[in-house]
């Protein structure tokens, strides 16, 4: 038998190899609320406008309440060979109220319909994108503020670069969230218009009211070109490359966690809750939560590729390819999630190890700096001549086998006579970081600003 949206033109029924490769109701049932709540809307309006009569609307917007509950109870029989959502709920509405189910597709399409569904879909989750990040950002500035003026080393090359505060390193990820955060709310902003009323692509001859439904949906106003309204999926690949970006700043707080929870390493323990042991090796705590989020972000970059590839070659308007965009967003989107509150869970729960971290801090030459600003500040040499007399310094230690600290006077006159007994105060970490005062450096007086204005910020 054929079609029984589109039977009309039609002498036989599909294939079932077509059935199955034209079906999306595996996956956009998840838009099941979102597409009931942009029928009730269209359908309020069509009666408002004289569209409709009351009693019709009435009687769909009913019906349609009865659909969401039946699917919500995990009661709904959803059909393949009804394709897709859409006509899996409207099919069902005919069952429940007859006729006038029939008047709900009036100006309207599923193509500006599915484009509406989509769009709610992925404006809840910005917000709950948006609402974790929060929360993972309050993890890192109770850290923060916990340490803000603990030592530790600071790499670049993954060596050991200069001393700088635990604190200031966890306010490092706050900036980077803080930024992901900002480009959460800025796509919000974009793409919060309405497709709907769109149509199929050109608009309607009836005189529909997308004002009316725009606001009822929430939407700030109507998208404003209906060809652009129904082939636009912008709004999801924003959310994509927000999240792929946010999952990049994961992974690399992963990776660091992976790094400092180690036994070479002891900078964090992280808490049994969110740890795992060996079936084999009794002593071993292992950071899985960590690197799962580590590789759960490959699938996040992946769909943000995979749908610019999609959408990279399409003629205007609307194309079944299309189709392609909600199981990557899905998918993304459920990864995104857990990981950033398995991650949330993991910064909460963390110890910062401050012995090891102050242990560290101190080695690895890491006031070699300190040491050469203070030959051009004390003695007025140029920086290029400080910094070649600190390296001899250093290969004298390295031969040694001490730190800079432990070298005597004698043995630093050796290598630049002037050199006086002040040089030692700058040797020490605590005094190389509180010397680091110039704005966003690391000093602790630095530091506890920013916690107070990320605090401020986020009230
Ligand atoms: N299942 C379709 C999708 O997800 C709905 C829109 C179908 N529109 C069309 N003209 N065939 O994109």
């Amino acid at each position: 038998t054929s079609n029984q949206m589109w039977g009309g033109r039609f002498a036989a029924g599909p294939d079932a190899i077509m059935e199955a490769i034209n079906a999306s109701i595996g996956f956009d049932k998840r838009l099941a609320a979102q597409d009931i709540e942009g029928s009730r809307a269209h359908a309020a309006m069509l009666a408002s406008t004289g569209i409709l009569t009351d009693k019709d609307a009435k009687a769909i917007r009913e019906g349609l309440l009865t659909v969401l509950s039946e699917i919500e109870s995990g009661d709904f029989q959803f059909s393949t060979a009804l394709e897709d959502i859409h006509m899996n709920v409207e099919a069902r509405l005919k069952e429940i109220i007859g006729e006038p189910a029939g008047r709900l597709h009036t100006g309207r399409s599923r193509n500006d319909q599915v484009a509406t569904d989509f769009k709610l879909w992925v404006r809840d989750q910005l917000d709950a994108f948006e609402e974790a990040l929060v929360t993972l950002i309050q993890a890192f500035l109770g850290q923060a503020e916990q340490g803000a003026d603990w030592v530790m080393p600071g790499f670049t090359h993954l060596q050991t670069a200069q001393p700088v505060t635990w604190g200031h390193h966890m306010m490092a990820y706050v900036e980077m969230f803080g930024r992901d955060l900002s480009r959460v709310r800025d796509a919000r902003a974009r793409m919060n218009e309405s497709p709907l009323g769109a149509a199929a692509l050109a608009g309607t001859s009836f005189p529909i009211d997308r004002d009316m439904t725009a606001k009822e949906l929430g939407f700030d106003r109507p998208a404003a070109n209906s060809l652009d309204a129904v082939s636009d999926r912008d709004f999801a690949l924003e959310f994509l490359s927000a999240a792929s970006i946010c999952a990049m700043h994961l992974s690399r707080l992963a990776e660091e966690l992976v790094i400092w929870s180690s036994a070479q390493f002891r900078f964090v323990a992280l808490s049994d809750r969110f740890s795992t042991g060996s079936s084999i090796m009794p002593q071993k705590k292992n950071p899985d939560a960590a690197e799962l989020i580590r590789a759960k972000i490959g699938r996040i970059f992946g769909a943000n590729v995979a749908l610019m590839t999609v959408m990279k070659g399409l003629p205007l308007t609307y194309s079944k390819d299309m189709q392609e965009d909600k199981e990557q967003v899905f998918d993304a989107a459920d990864n995104l999630m857990l990981a950033l509150a398995a991650m949330n869970g993991m910064v909460r729960d963390m110890t910062a190890n401050r012995e090891s971290l102050e242990a560290a801090a101190g080695s690895g030459f890491s006031t070699a700096t300190d040491l050469a600003d203070w030959l051009v500040r004390v003695l007025g040499l140029p920086f290029r001549e400080a910094h070649h007399i600190t390296g001899a310094l250093v290969a004298m230690a390295e031969a040694k086998g001490c730190d800079l600290p432990e070298l005597s006077l004698a043995d630093m006159q050796s290598v630049h006579g002037e050199i006086s007994e002040s040089v030692y105060d700058v040797l020490g970490v605590h005094n190389s970081v509180a010397s680091r005062t110039s704005y966003g450096g690391t000093a602790p007086v630095r530091v506890r600003e920013q916690i107070a204005r990320w605090k401020e910020a986020l009230k």
